[in-house]
């Protein structure tokens, strides 16, 4: 088969990860005889510098023409002055507004040979760490309307940010969450703060009522902040968390800090069609960019989660998390995870290593 890849390189260190992604896939192409076909877009801070927006019509159609896509990172402190309709981030989010991403899966998981770098006590942590963050992407406060107005008692201009969820986009997220419970441990966290938010008591009633169609997965709910606290102090309590997109935002990346390397963790954002996007949980690290030194993993992870969500190709999925695997278990470190005095080597020799064993 022929596979259509849109792929933003993006900022900062996204052209040399993806660069090792790109190189894992033809070697994966070419072992079971599937072409994949790249098609190099800009956005980002890349685009702003070229186009003067950070996301164009042109790379939207591309995208949406494409049978998935692949992305580095964007942003970096080249662009912190440019006003904030323009932002690089923006790239990100119009992208998964456009192609209609509701489901941002992040899996957090613990590689045994990596266990020392895990931040929580090993009598916490028991056997191992591997749960699933499956947030919502396309609404809530992200996508309410954002403005400025002037308070009504005299404390001046105000900042405000609309915060709504509907029914549908609840219930369709849900759905994703308690199908992906199915296929792991049969047990869903939906994370809200519904003793304070509209939002969230909409978010719980309407959870709860899928769950109906779900009589094999338990369900738990638990507010936002005392998820955060029971990450650190139960992890192994959780295997889905299902949770709206800021609440989602910031507890991917503690779940994500568990594993003790935020460099190797990949991410998919789904929607009703086969199409996503697939990129790195990390964002562009300018203070590393273009040194050859970034932990390539999470993108060629990032790869599989293509594979198996988009092309059903799960077999070859396997094999790429499979090299991954044993590149680890062989003791090759870049410098994000070499904590124990291991030889540290470059992003492309890592990408080299990994490719050897597929
Ligand atoms: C993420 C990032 C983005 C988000 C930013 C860069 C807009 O933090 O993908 O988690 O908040 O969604
Ligand atoms: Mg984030």
């Amino acid at each position: 088969m022929r596979y259509q890849i849109a792929v933003i390189k993006g900022d900062g260190i996204g052209p040399e990860i993806v660069t090792e992604a790109m190189l894992v896939l033809e070697k994966v192409g070419a072992k079971f005889g599937h072409e994949f076909v790249f098609q190099e877009v800009l956005a980002g801070g890349c685009s702003i510098d070229v186009n003067g927006i950070p996301l164009t019509q042109e790379t939207i159609d591309i995208c949406k023409s494409a049978d998935s896509v692949l992305l580095g990172a964007v942003g970096g402190p080249k662009w912190d002055s440019v006003e904030s309709a323009k932002r690089p981030e923006k790239a990100l989010l119009g992208l998964r507004e456009s192609l209609g991403l509701f489901a941002n899966i992040r899996p957090a998981m613990m590689y045994k040979a990596l266990a020392g770098a895990c931040p929580i006590k090993p009598e916490i942590i028991g056997d191992g760490f591997d749960i699933v963050v499956c947030r919502e992407l396309t609404g809530d406060v992200y996508f309410g309307k954002h403005y400025r107005k002037e308070s009504d008692c005299g404390w001046g201009e105000m900042g405000c940010d609309d915060m709504n969820y509907s029914v549908y986009e609840v219930e369709r997220i849900a759905r994703r969450a308690f199908e992906m419970a199915r296929v792991r441990s049969k047990k869903v966290t939906s994370v809200d703060k519904s003793n304070v938010l509209e939002t969230s008591r909409l978010w719980r009633e309407t959870v709860t009522r899928v769950a109906q169609e779900y009589p094999d997965v338990e369900l738990g709910h638990m507010y936002v902040d005392n998820a955060a606290m029971q990450l650190v102090r139960n992890p192994g309590q959780f295997d889905v968390i299902v949770t709206g997109n800021l609440f989602g935002d910031i507890l991917s990346d503690e779940a994500s800090m568990i594993t003790g390397s935020i460099g190797m963790l990949p991410s998919a954002s789904i929607g009703e069609t086969g199409r996503g996007m697939y990129e790195p949980i990390h964002g562009s690290a300018p203070d590393i960019a273009g040194k050859g030194i970034a932990n390539p993993i999470a993108t060629i992870l990032s790869c599989a989660m293509m594979l198996r969500y988009s092309f059903g190709l799960s077999d070859e999925a396997d094999t790429i998390e499979s090299a991954v695997e044993k590149a680890l278990n062989d003791g090759h470190r870049t410098a994000d995870i070499a904590y124990g005095g291991e030889k540290i080597l470059s992003t492309s020799e890592m990408g080299e290593k990994i490719r050897e064993n597929l």
